[in-house]
């Protein structure tokens, strides 16, 4: 394995070496393949300037609000989910503390550091469901914690965030004087619709974006839900870091948000018979283990104990060509997390290799 730990965002520097398409046996892509111009396109010709208010371009922000069924000035349209909470970090949480779920995306810790932010992670508890182990969130919150940060569904695992959890990490942050931030790229994909976490409570804040539920990564057109005293600071600092939203992006955003709830509801569909699917496989095993996810794109296998899953990972892929992700870049070495976007015919396959590569990984190890 070459990840590079020394890089603001090692997974991502690795991502982009090697998750690099929905090749047959890449069980590593964590969105839906991509829509195209025949899928969406703006009515009239692609504009590449228009004047754009102080929170984003106007329709767009009304469109995201209507969708969501927040008011309009609780809507901050950003440059994709990354940017953000990155946002969100730089308004809320700048030279102070931010608690982090673990296992987690790798950008939510890493986060932190770039804005001179402490950071201390809360265990999610693979033995009951991923749920917010409440013993270590409140370890892991400090009287100068700003932020307590999830993702919803959890990236790595595919789990829905319970609601009691939600409610736990809102009391904790109601102790410190912080906000919660739900990163909610996935929470379309639930199976069960759910409606997002700010609705909820005026502390938390929602980051979400059209990456990975509606397979326009490409864009770069995300947003954040939150109070509108929130909002006006996160513009500030927007300012700062990306003074104009790609125009082009606006354009196709709007003209695609009208078809999203279709969109959207016939991935979920797919998604019912490649999360079963994938199900079957791990209870078909005697080595690995996950928690089935509620939906989403990806789950997160338990490998044989004492296994190095960097180390597997790379085996898997050199000696058998099937691509999983090390379970390292989500804080849990001897995990790695597997996608089910491709289609069912490959997905079969691909779950094939890896079984087969998981016998010869078996077969290889010296007996202890
Ligand atoms: C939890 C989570 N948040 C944010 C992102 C990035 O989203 P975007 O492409 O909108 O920047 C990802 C991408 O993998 C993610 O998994």
């Amino acid at each position: 394995m070459s990840a590079d730990r020394d890089v603001p965002f090692p997974y991502m520097r690795w991502a982009k070496r090697h998750l690099t398409g929905f090749t047959p046996s890449n069980l590593g892509m964590s969105g839906i393949a991509g829509l195209t111009p025949t899928d969406v396109a703006p009515a009239g010709p692609t504009p590449y300037w228009m004047p754009e208010g102080e929170f984003g371009d106007p329709d767009l922000r009304a469109a995201l609000a209507a969708r969501d069924g927040v008011p309009v000035d609780h809507v901050f349209v950003s440059a994709g989910a990354s940017l953000a909470n990155f946002l969100v970090y730089l308004a809320e949480a700048r030279g102070a503390h931010v608690a982090v779920e673990t296992p987690g995306y790798e950008a939510l810790p890493r986060c932190a550091a770039a804005v001179g932010a402490g950071v201390t992670g809360f265990r999610r508890d693979p033995d009951r469901g991923w749920r917010v182990d409440p013993a270590s969130l409140r370890a892991a919150v400090r009287p100068n914690s700003r932020l307590i940060v999830v993702t919803d569904l959890h990236n790595p695992s595919g789990v829905r965030l319970h609601a009691d959890d939600l409610a736990l990490l809102v009391a904790e942050a109601e102790r410190v004087g912080a906000a919660v931030l739900v990163d909610e790229v996935y929470r379309e994909l639930d199976l069960t619709v759910r409606p997002t976490a700010a609705l909820g409570h005026p502390r938390v804040i929602v980051t979400n974006s059209l990456t990975k539920a509606h397979g326009l990564g490409g864009l770069r057109i995300g947003w954040i839900l939150a109070t509108p005293d929130r909002i006006r600071r996160i513009a500030e600092w927007n300012d700062l870091v990306c003074p104009a939203h790609p125009v082009p992006s606006i354009a196709v955003a709007k003209a695609y948000l009208p078809q999203a709830d279709a969109r959207v509801a016939a991935t979920r569909a797919a998604i019912v018979d490649r999360v079963a699917r994938v199900d079957a496989w791990v209870r078909g095993r005697k080595d690995v283990t996950w928690t089935r996810p509620d939906g989403g794109i990806t789950g997160f296998l338990r490998l044989p104990p004492g296994t190095d899953a960097e180390a597997f990972a790379t085996f898997a892929f050199e000696q058998h060509g099937v691509r999983v992700v090390p379970g390292s870049f989500f804080q849990a070495p001897d995990h790695v997390r597997i996608s089910f976007g491709l289609i069912p015919a490959n997905l079969d396959k691909a779950l094939g290799v890896l079984g087969t590569a998981l016998d010869a990984w078996a077969a290889r190890r010296p007996a202890s």
